[in-house]
């Protein structure tokens, strides 16, 4: 049906009548022009909201996309203060009243869609088609929660934290914050430090649709402000999506800083696997490994990071994929036929690259320009050679024979990840069995990892990956709140 179909009411739940937003068609070409006289105000736009530091363009070296002041700790002292004294009044609006403000807010980020995409291709490198899915989502998840709201049985906490990536600057950074204003709470919302401009611009239109100054805080800068949001913030909950390791850290802070009973909803990193039998079609097992693996140039925690290929049609399948990959176009990110961009910064670049010259038989089918890091093929023997998560457009490809199966899932949820996994098969047998057997929150059959839709594909994993629940999901918002887990009506 497509992320534009209504979403059903499913008899017995309270599943109130919802569409997700229309977005734009990028392979019409009206579409197409239609979207790009939207951004055309903003192509050479130098956004200023404060002058202390420059943010860079990462596909476009000297390209300067705006100016902001970070944060500093007085000013997390002093937003905590003012959050702690605004929550009780925003807590007493009914939910529907909330809801109707961030649905005010949605019609506005649609309203003002080119701007947004603006800085999204030329603060975060994101292509078209990213920035499409990107604003879809940020909008999709103000109208779902601003409903979901409505049946939460239990009062806010008070005070969140929110702490969001880079690599979905909007949506992410607009998801958290929509879920605990609309359950009730005032927020402290730290965006990435590689992203500050999109946060900026998002929070303008949140106050502007009537989320009250003193309600909602942004507190951009780097590392040391997240830390401070933690230790100096007081906050009553935690919202954080980036790294495991950040999340961790966060936890630890949080045990020394903050209540004992303040909840972590963490969505953190992956090493997800999609598995490829022979029964699968081969062309479009290629292209959503390839969809799966370099779209968005490797940047979101569902990305494929390692392909078992059934070893019968290894070969001809290999071939085919590294086919498909060199016909990728990488390059400037508001151009129709561009693949994929950057990545976002220099260190990430040089992670990526520190791990592929590490590898001797690492196979590329363009060198690398700027920031622009080609899409990667290394074969390994399997997902236990992999020290870690790599951020980029790197895929690792293990092949497999039919009776090693079992111990192909064993490694792969031997690793502790468990965020998505992608299965291209044709044997319902298997399809039943691997979705029982693969420890992951999302589960992809025959399709590309990637790009989960709010209201219809619940997104979160487990173990490493992530506390749950899952964003996008009836279970989400109840976190938001004094109710234990799941405390909703209907
Ligand atoms: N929600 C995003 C996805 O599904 C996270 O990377 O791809």
């Amino acid at each position: 049906a497509g992320p534009n179909a209504k979403i059903a009411r499913p008899a017995g739940l309270y599943a109130p009548e919802r569409r997700n937003s229309r977005g734009w068609d990028v392979n019409e070409p009206v579409d197409l022009a239609a979207l790009e006289a939207m951004r055309a105000p903003f192509a050479d736009h130098v956004w200023h909201f404060g002058s202390a530091q420059a943010v860079a363009n990462p596909a476009r070296a000297g390209d300067v996309v705006g100016h902001y002041d970070p944060a500093r700790v007085e000013d997390v002292r002093a937003a905590a203060a003012a959050a702690r004294n605004a929550a009780p009044d925003w807590a007493a609006r009914p939910a529907k009243d909330r809801g109707a403000i961030l649905t005010r807010a949605a019609e506005l980020y649609e309203a003002h869609g080119g701007e947004l995409m603006a800085i999204l291709a030329r603060e975060a490198g994101k292509t078209i088609g990213d920035c499409v899915s990107e604003l879809r989502e940020a909008v999709d998840f103000l109208r779902y929660y601003a409903l979901e709201a409505e049946r939460l049985a239990a009062p806010p906490r008070g005070v969140f934290a929110c702490i969001s990536p880079w690599n979905f600057p909007l949506a992410i950074f607009t998801g958290q914050i929509a879920a605990a204003l609309s359950a009730g709470n005032a927020v402290l919302a730290k965006p990435a430090g590689q992203t500050p401009l999109i946060a900026l611009r998002a929070v303008a239109l949140l106050k502007e649709a009537g989320v009250p100054a003193d309600v909602l805080h942004l507190l951009p800068g780097g590392g040391e402000i997240g830390a401070a949001v933690i230790a100096e913030g007081g906050a009553d909950g935690v919202c954080f999506t980036g790294s495991t390791a950040t999340a961790q850290a966060i936890h630890r802070s949080m045990a020394d800083h903050l209540a004992p009973d303040a909840p972590l909803i963490a969505e953190t990193g992956g090493l997800n696997a999609m598995i490829v039998d022979s029964t699968a079609l081969p062309e479009q097992a290629v292209r959503d490994a390839v969809m799966s693996a370099f779209g968005s140039a490797g940047q979101r925690c569902s990305a494929a990071r390692v392909l078992y290929v059934q070893e019968d049609i290894a070969a001809p399948f290999m071939e085919m994929l590294k086919g498909a990959t060199a016909e990728l176009t990488q390059g400037d990110p508001w151009q129709a036929d561009t693949d994929l961009g950057p990545v976002i910064d220099q260190m990430a670049y040089d992670t990526i690259a520190e791990h592929v010259t590490s590898r001797a038989d690492a196979w590329q089918p363009y060198p690398a320009r700027g920031l622009m890091h080609p899409p990667t093929i290394i074969p390994v023997t399997g997902i236990e050679a992999l020290e870690r998560e790599v951020f980029g457009p790197v895929l690792h490809v293990a092949t497999f024979k039919a009776g090693q199966l079992d111990r192909v899932i064993a490694q792969i949820n031997g690793r502790g990840y468990g965020l998505t996994f992608g299965l291209h098969t044709r044997l319902g047998a298997r399809i039943a069995k691997l979705s029982d057997a693969v420890a992951a929150g999302n589960l992809y059959v025959n399709r590309n990892q990637i790009g989960a839709v709010v209201g219809s594909q619940p997104f979160g994993g487990e173990g490493l990956s992530g506390t749950g629940p899952k964003a996008g999901g009836p279970h989400y918002m109840a976190r938001f709140t004094q109710g234990a887990q799941g405390a909703v009506e209907g």
